[in-house]
């Protein structure tokens, strides 16, 4: 996601200029059975170790995880404060606590899922807030759910089955959310769950997308080509197989970057004609690319935003008598621009880098 931050950043900021919430980046919520690798998907598209993973049910209640990049200035201020940390996360229920160790971030959501859904693998809607502050993250919003589950357990309710749709429900219905529907590979991709309520709300699949996991957890002898080829069940913005970390892993506490290594030479090794289009980082660089669809079809409604304002306070200026240079120009000049170039790159190195050096000249003062 790394080139798609200065581009991003800058739109937002001209964006800014303009009325805010013209663009709005598309939350990506994660959405499968118990235990498909949900929330470890999740931590390898952040690239950081702090979301509670494990057998069995883990992920209690919502995360709404906000990334916020932020500029070197800010990170300089947080060192003034005492926070020498280049990333660090704040909860909404710990107000003023900045939390610089990110094993630190997992506890307090261990800590704060106890403490309204008990210790008992009891369940609860109500959100948790995190904000992670860095300058390596896109503006961008996650949200990491339960997994579907069927039979109660513990303290769980008669309908948790229900409870649980209804709370997934609630997040992807939202038209402004990605779909990521993580399905394991070592079950059968027709029965799966994610995808049946990913339909439910998107029956175009115009925003979901599949992650089929686990695929070395496959049992010998099959493989999960025909699947990944989307001969098995089609899915318009594709189908991306990823090998995230064992509990083994997570026990030996392999790092993040070791097990994209290791992810990479399994597919090599097992699906080499479609090496290059599976795996994490591949994932990152699909959802890079359906941000930057997002904001392509965003434009539009941009231009015609600026050529009225434009109009507006040209109007308005004249009325006084007194000439004004058009800044407005400048922006659709930008907006224009960005649309051109990125036409041209959907891939590959992105040219559109010229276009975050016009912004960075752009001024505008309203
Ligand atoms: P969630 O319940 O869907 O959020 O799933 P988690 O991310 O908590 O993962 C559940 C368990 O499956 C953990 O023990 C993970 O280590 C393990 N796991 C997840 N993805 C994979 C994978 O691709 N391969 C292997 N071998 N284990 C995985
Ligand atoms: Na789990
Ligand atoms: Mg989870």
């Amino acid at each position: 996601m790394e080139t798609l931050i200065p581009i991003i950043n800058r739109l937002q900021e001209v964006f800014l200029t303009v009325g805010a919430d013209v663009i709005q980046l598309p939350q990506i919520v994660v959405v499968g059975s118990q235990s498909s690798g949900k929330s470890s998907v999740l931590e390898s598209l952040v690239g950081r170790d702090f979301l509670p993973r494990g057998s069995g049910i883990v992920t209690r209640r919502p995360l709404v995880l906000q990334l916020i990049n932020v500029a070197p200035l800010e990170q300089r201020r947080q060192a003034e404060n005492g926070i020498k940390a280049e990333e660090w996360g704040t909860f909404l229920h710990c107000k003023g606590q900045v939390f610089a160790d990110f094993a630190e971030i997992r506890n307090e959501i261990e800590k704060e899922t106890e403490r309204s859904s008990g210790d008992n693998k009891g369940i609860s809607p109500e959100p948790i807030y995190l904000k992670i502050f860095s300058s390596k993250v896109l503006n961008l919003t996650l949200v990491d759910l339960p997994g579907i589950t069927k039979v109660p357990v513990g303290d769980q309710p008669e309908d948790i089955e229900a409870q649980v749709q209804e709370m997934i429900q609630s997040f992807i219905s939202n038209p402004n959310s990605l779909i990521l529907a993580v399905s394991p590979a070592n079950s059968d991709l027709a029965t799966s769950e994610a995808l049946k309520l990913a339909r439910d709300v998107d029956p175009d699949g115009r925003r979901t997308l599949l992650v089929v996991s686990k695929l070395d957890l496959m049992d010998a002898g099959t493989d999960a080509l025909e699947v990944l080829l989307g001969r098995v069940i089609p899915v318009r913005l594709g189908i991306i197989g990823v090998v995230n970390r064992s509990q083994h892993d997570i026990n030996t506490q392999k790092s993040l970057e070791e097990s994209l290594r290791g992810e990479q030479a399994f597919l090599q090794r097992h699906y080499p004609s479609l090496a290059s289009r599976c795996g994490s980082r591949h994932l990152a660089k699909t959802l890079s690319r359906l941000l930057m669809h997002h904001i392509r079809d965003c434009l539009p409604e941009l231009k015609s935003r600026v050529t009225a304002l434009s109009g507006q306070y040209q109007a308005r200026l004249s009325s006084y008598g007194r000439p004004v240079e058009d800044h407005s120009t400048t922006l659709l000049h930008i907006v224009t621009k960005f649309a051109s170039d990125y036409c041209n790159t959907i891939e590959g190195t992105p040219r559109y880098i010229q276009t975050t050096e016009l912004c960075g000249g752009a001024r505008i003062c309203y």
